[in-house]
């Protein structure tokens, strides 16, 4: 059976998309049958894959409105597309639509992407969500559907606030919906060392992190231009500049997520 993992923060702009689209490239590139799913309605990891959004007509959020209206999940093949050797569910504006319809389900409506996902577990080593930055109905379907959470943190902005919010979220999940839920570790983005800031968030982010006893991926990614222009040429970092700093701590991120296993 795969193993479910959403990337998940509630701030924009922290690389959630940027890890979900490399980490996804480097554990295929290991030999994993990895799939992703986004779940963001704006859709940056389906413009990342080298889709333009709003000209896609089986989305996740179709899915998500077949389930809404009580119809039958219709066969997941059309909807799942390929970039190299990373398989994807892509997102547009649907999504959004979908959102604001979950209202409508009177019954369970958390679990509807656990239902979307369950026949596709038996067919994939890794399933990779993409959260929207929010803490709505999209992603308590997300950490309802998943097994384990990474947290991307922007190395400059800690906010103590936004992380405990997202831990008091995923308790509330854990009793809620999903007993076995975890938070396996929080991934440090756009960090430079060398800045007394980033030194300073990491510190406050070990004492938070130690009290509710998540580990921190040893692996810190840099600040890099690389990443915006990589994203901007539809390319992962690696098939931007396999011998970049950043391109390094990914795969050393990534080796970290594999030998949790
Ligand atoms: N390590 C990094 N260094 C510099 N820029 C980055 C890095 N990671 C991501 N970015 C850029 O920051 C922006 C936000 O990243 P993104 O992955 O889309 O965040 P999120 O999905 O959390 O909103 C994008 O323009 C992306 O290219
Ligand atoms: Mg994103």
């Amino acid at each position: 059976m795969g193993k479910v993992y959403a990337i998940i923060n509630q701030k924009g702009g922290v690389g959630k998309t940027t890890t979900v689209f490399n980490m996804a490239a480097e554990m295929a590139e290991q030999g994993k049958k990895v799939l992703t799913i986004d779940m963001d309605p704006q859709g940056s990891l389906t413009t990342s894959m080298g889709q333009v959004p709003s000209e896609l007509e089986y989305t996740i959020g179709d899915l998500f409105m077949e389930l809404i209206d009580r119809k039958p999940l219709p066969d997941i093949k059309d909807y799942i597309l390929s970039r190299g050797k990373v398989e994807y569910i892509p997102a547009n504006l649907a999504l959004s639509v979908a959102d604001a319809s979950i209202q409508r389900v009177i019954v369970a409506r958390e679990y509807l992407l656990k239902k979307i996902i369950a026949p596709l577990r038996s067919l994939y080593d890794y399933i990779i969500i993409d959260c929207p930055p929010t803490l709505g109905s999209l992603v308590v379907n997300a950490l309802t559907a998943s097994d384990a959470l990474i947290v991307p943190i922007k190395a400059n902005d800690m906010d103590t606030k936004g992380f405990d919010s997202l831990i008091d979220t995923v308790e509330m999940i854990k009793i809620e919906t999903n007993p076995s839920l975890k938070i396996e570790g929080v991934l440090l983005t756009m960090f430079d060392e060398r800045l007394l800031e980033a030194r300073d968030v990491l510190k406050t982010l070990e004492g938070s992190c130690e009290y509710f006893s998540i580990p921190i991926y040893r692996a810190k990614i840099g600040t890099s231009t690389k990443a915006a222009r990589a994203f901007r040429q539809r390319k992962t970092i690696a098939e931007f500049d396999i011998n970049s700093k950043i391109s390094l701590s990914y795969k050393e991120f990534v080796r970290e997520v594999l030998a949790d296993e």
